[in-house]
């Protein structure tokens, strides 16, 4: 890779692409960048994260292993699986920016659902053509291969010839490619293939029996899962079979993917690094009371984050202030949770001051509680004695309350939804 001052504007101009490509900031920027670093602009946004990208460190270690054992022509190609939401085109953006760090040439396309296999293969490959071209014509002065490819005669490809899916076809084509970006400095490509879970059977069939003779190539498929089951690897493995099962039991085109990369929800200091990592330059903070409700009622997951942070930012902007305060934070909630704050009002409205003490206690727990525990953190200078049948009286008031609040597993209560608990705290509030 050659690395003369030319180099260094191409990789930047392929940095912006790259950090472009599928994603889509609901706000749009004013003026000029370095004047607004201050401007209050919401920063909570829909699509990748960007370079708002945080945590996920064990699956960044595998995109690390992933492109270390491309540059050893051993590529172990990978998925990244989990339900809407969990940032999977964020890591597969984050790896686009690692490749491109090692000086391999990366591209990150989103498959459409609801075409048939030839076509998938053929919008996957224009894209993979488009963005060779756009360092084509950076680094040699005009694009190339998109119009070698749509040449009506001689066209060093295969694929748009055919009338159906040919196997050698794909590879004699991502061959060509291959030869195409050697020329150009970079001798391995990532290819990230987003909306993985809508890859059609033949489709899939195909690409595997191409990558298994290509060692330039390293493919990271992103799979979205339709339920949490817990472990999103293996759910994401049991996708990939039952599309491979599809394509004539080829289950190969499966086992092609050597390792799963899981994504759930953030631990409680990535989930606040998320909201403060996109507040550090911005003229609007966020008190720290504010990001630990946004993290507990989001129960760290991605997206809920970023929506609740999204609005909270809004109100405060509206409000005219610098600052997101509880009380905008409880406007936005009551605003996005009307049912849930109605339920616990009739409720409140149902119980004696002591029972909303009991309650409002319960529902400051994500863990389960017996009884004497609850009694321990009411009347903590309580003796022991004095504890027993006052747990015996909070077991009535859980017991009355209703599934729709409070589940109990052997013996232990909980408010098990993070939207109702916080709804239960702010209704059993002393008036
Ligand atoms: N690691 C991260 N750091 C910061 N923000 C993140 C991260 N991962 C996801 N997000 C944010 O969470 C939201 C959802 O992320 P993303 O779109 O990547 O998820 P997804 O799994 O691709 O979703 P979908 O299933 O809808 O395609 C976005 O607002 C994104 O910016
Ligand atoms: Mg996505």
């Amino acid at each position: 890779m050659p690395h003369d001052t030319g180099m260094l504007d191409v990789m930047a101009s392929y940095e912006a692409v790259s950090i472009r490509v599928g994603s889509t900031p609901c706000v749009p920027m004013r003026g000029s960048m370095l004047s607004e670093a201050l401007e209050p602009v919401n920063p909570f946004h829909e699509g990748a994260a960007g370079k708002y990208f945080v945590g996920r460190d064990d699956q960044l270690k595998r995109f690390t292993r992933a492109l270390t054992a491309l540059r050893k022509a051993e590529p172990a190609h990978l998925y990244v699986a989990g339900v809407n939401g969990r940032g999977k085109t964020s890591c597969l953006e984050k790896l686009v920016e690692m490749a491109r760090e090692s000086d391999i040439l990366a591209v990150r396309v989103a498959l459409d659902g609801g075409v048939r296999a030839q076509q998938q293969i053929l919008a996957m490959f224009e894209k993979l053509l488009r963005k060779v071209d756009e360092i084509h014509k950076e680094m040699a002065g005009a694009p190339r291969l998109i119009a070698e490819w749509k040449q009506s005669s001689g066209s060093p490809f295969h694929l748009p010839g055919s009338g159906r899916l040919q196997n050698d076809h794909l590879l004699q084509d991502l061959t060509h490619v291959r030869d195409v970006i050697a020329e150009l400095g970079f001798r391995h490509l990532v290819l990230c293939i987003d909306e993985g879970e809508r890859i059609e059977p033949y489709a899939l069939s195909a690409l595997k029996n191409a990558l298994l003779e290509l060692k330039e190539y390293l493919v990271v498929l992103s799979v979205r899962l339709a339920e949490d089951h817990g472990d999103p690897v293996r759910a994401g493995k049991l996708k990939l079979e039952e599309i491979a099962a599809a394509a004539d039991r080829d289950l190969g085109a499966a086992r092609l993917f050597v390792g799963g990369v899981g994504l759930g929800s953030f631990t409680a200091e990535q989930a606040r690094y998320c909201i403060t990592r996109r507040l550090e330059d911005n003229a609007i903070r966020f008190d720290d009371a504010v990001i630990d409700l946004i993290v507990r009622v989001a129960e760290g997951l991605p997206d809920r984050i970023i929506s609740y942070a999204h609005q909270v930012y809004d109100r405060t902007e509206a409000a005219e202030t610098d600052i997101a305060t509880v009380e905008i934070f409880r406007q936005t909630f009551v605003a996005l949770h009307k049912l849930e704050l109605d339920e616990a009002n009739a409720l409140s409205a149902q119980s004696t001051s002591s029972d909303r003490r009991t309650l409002r206690e319960l529902a400051r727990h994500d863990v389960p509680l017996t009884p004497l525990d609850l009694a321990r953190k009411l009347y903590a200078d309580a003796s022991a004695d004095v504890l027993e049948p006052v747990a015996d009286a909070l077991r009535g008031v859980l017991d009355r309350v209703g599934d729709t609040f409070c589940v109990s597993t052997d013996g232990r209560y909980l408010v098990p939804d993070p939207v109702r608990r916080y709804a239960l705290e702010i209704s059993m509030e002393p008036e």
